[in-house]
């Protein structure tokens, strides 16, 4: 726990400064073995003697882990944790903190960049150009989808999902959201947002942008019933967990033509994407970077390591999941 009476930390992967350099102020830091597979028994032999371990989203953090002696703060480097067990964190006194806000900007983006991607065709439109297919303008090349002036639905309305309908207003969409906690009146009157049913979202959106945490609610959120009632012409984002969309219910749909795209950043067994989408022209793929700029990275690296700085001060972090651990 105390090496040369610093405490130690495990850092599973490295992070952008100044994550580093404030951690190292705190702890001394411990790089998780390259060769150690990254499964809950080599993360767990790993994190003896630590009080902390900076996590990523592909960490299973779960019992074994967080029953390691001495362990007191588990510090994601996400806003989503789905990869950590935080009722057992809870059981065994351990903290668990996240890296809200910082994200959400650049991940609306993302979600707007595959919305428009998707519609209008731009990976394909590149390929196509790139290997010399393009012999001159014809008035049928690469037909698209309109975006300005469509309507978007937004399953689940939080800070990003309220970031995409920002930008929506900028497009002039029609913006519908599902989500069980209704936005204040004010808040949609200025997002121009109307709260729908998610069957009623599905049936008349043109767009269908996710933005919901994973649970064992949203699980498959959108599975078969959903792509079943959807307009042939719709398009489906995924920027927020894989495991919402039914992968393989979203390939059998698309092949049936039941709806016509989709936009995704987030794979039901990532880093493994369904092998059915990878020939699809009309499917954009990208590996899980919508929160991926310089600015974004950097500060969400900087919030997880005074995070955990704090924690291994003695403090209390300021984005803790379970305040019941320190009151
Ligand atoms: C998150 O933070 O949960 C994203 O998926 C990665 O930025």
């Amino acid at each position: 726990m105390i090496a040369g009476g610093r405490p130690r930390i495990l850092l599973m992967h490295p992070i952008l400064e100044p994550g580093p350099s404030i951690l190292a102020e705190a702890a001394e830091v411990i790089a998780y073995p390259n060769n150690q597979p990254l499964d809950e028994a080599g993360i767990r032999q790993a994190a003896e003697g630590c009080v902390g371990i900076v996590s990523q989203l592909m960490d299973p953090i779960r019992d074994t882990v967080l029953s390691t002696p001495g362990l007191k703060c588990v510090s994601n480097v996400a806003v989503g944790f789905d990869n950590i067990d935080v009722a057992a964190a809870t059981a065994h006194k351990v903290m668990v903190t996240n890296t809200p806000g910082v994200l959400d900007d650049a991940t609306a983006d993302f979600a707007f960049t595959l919305i428009m991607a998707t519609a209008r065709r731009v990976v394909e439109a590149d390929h196509f150009t790139r290997s010399g297919q393009f012999h001159g303008w014809a008035i049928d090349m690469m037909l698209g989808h309109d975006v300005f002036g469509a309507t978007l639905g937004i399953v689940g309305i939080g800070r990003i999902g309220r970031g995409v309908a920002h930008r929506a207003k900028g497009f002039n969409m029609r913006v519908l959201y599902y989500d069980p906690m209704p936005l204040p009146p004010e808040a949609e009157q200025q997002l121009n947002a109307t709260r729908a049913s998610l069957d009623r979202l599905i049936a008349e959106s043109d767009f269908i942008s996710v933005h919901v945490p994973l649970t064992p609610e949203t699980n498959h959120l959108i599975s078969t019933a959903q792509f079943n009632a959807m307009k042939p012409t719709a398009i489906l984002v995924n920027t927020s967990r894989g495991p919402v969309v039914d992968e393989a219910a979203l390939v059998a749909a698309l092949q049936e033509k039941r709806l016509a795209g989709a936009g995704l950043d987030v794979y039901e067994r990532e880093p493994a994407v369904h092998p059915g989408l990878i020939p699809m022209p009309n499917v954009v793929l990208a590996p899980h970077i919508a929160s991926a700029t310089v600015r974004t990275r950097s500060e969400m690296s900087a919030m997880a390591a005074r995070n955990m700085a704090t924690a291994v001060r003695g403090g209390r972090p300021p984005n803790l999941l379970n305040p019941e651990v320190k009151r």
